[in-house]
């Protein structure tokens, strides 16, 4: 990928789902993995997190809870924390740190969860037979952490499809591994979508919009 279009068509779907303007005084409150971009992890390119910033410029204030490394489930997060120990980060923060409290206070904001690529790891560690449970895990994880945030009152979540890990150059250098790495994205992103059918947001009584899920067609990351 030469050029930052699928980001900005992430940006896109995430803008129109999300309800989400650049043009306010918002804060993106960003949880899951610090995704690469351009094949790299940092460098002269950024992620996605840093593309946000230099897009949005001083409209947006960003708040980044995500690790290189994180991933959706705890168990398969190793050395750095995972969404659900983010989302307690992110709310002992609020909770102790009076500072941050008023930065946020009075301003819209927007959860932005990108997660679960690094939970697929674990898959190359285990017997085939084993893959639906992990599946299913990773979704249930990022189900729980939305739900967490919408129980203490954050009033809109957005979950990010997971990107297509088949095409990046790492799972192509690795033969018979794309097809794999393929149906389980999709595996997730489906189930995903479906979750976010089932679980009525509403009948908790927030918005209607409080979680979405930006099921973006970003083909071609890495
Ligand atoms: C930032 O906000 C201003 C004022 O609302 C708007 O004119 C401008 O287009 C916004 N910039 C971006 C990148 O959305
Ligand atoms: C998700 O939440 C349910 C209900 O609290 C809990 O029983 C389950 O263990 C949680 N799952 C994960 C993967 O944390
Ligand atoms: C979700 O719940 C709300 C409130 O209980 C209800 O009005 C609405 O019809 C439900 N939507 C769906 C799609 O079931």
């Amino acid at each position: 990928m030469e050029s930052p279009a699928n980001f900005f068509l992430l940006l896109a779907t995430a803008m129109l789902l999300c309800k989400l303007s650049l043009a306010s005084n918002k804060v993106l409150v960003i949880m899951g993995d610090r995704y690469y971009w351009q094949g790299r992890y940092t460098g002269n390119g950024g992620n996605w997190v840093d593309e946000l910033r230099r897009i949005a410029g001083r409209n947006l204030s960003v708040s980044n809870f995500a690790y290189g490394g994180g991933a959706a489930c705890t168990a398969y997060s190793g050395m750095s924390p995972s969404l659900g120990q983010q989302v307690s980060m992110y709310m002992a923060k609020l909770a102790t740190d009076p500072v941050y409290r008023s930065q946020l206070r009075n301003r819209p904001r927007q959860v932005l969860i990108w997660t679960g690529h690094n939970d697929l790891v674990a898959l190359t560690r285990m017997p085939p037979s084993a893959a639906p449970a992990v599946l299913s895990g990773i979704v249930e994880c990022i189900m729980n952490s939305t739900m967490s945030l919408l129980r203490s009152g954050e009033q809109n979540v957005g979950i990010m499809s997971l990107a297509p890990l088949d095409l990046t150059p790492l799972i192509r250098a690795m033969p018979g591994f794309p097809p794999l790495v393929k149906s389980a994205v999709d595996g997730i992103n489906g189930a995903l979508r479906m979750a976010n059918t089932v679980v009525n947001f509403t009948s908790f009584g927030y918005r209607s919009n409080a979680a979405c899920l930006v099921y973006a067609a970003n083909q071609g990351v890495g």
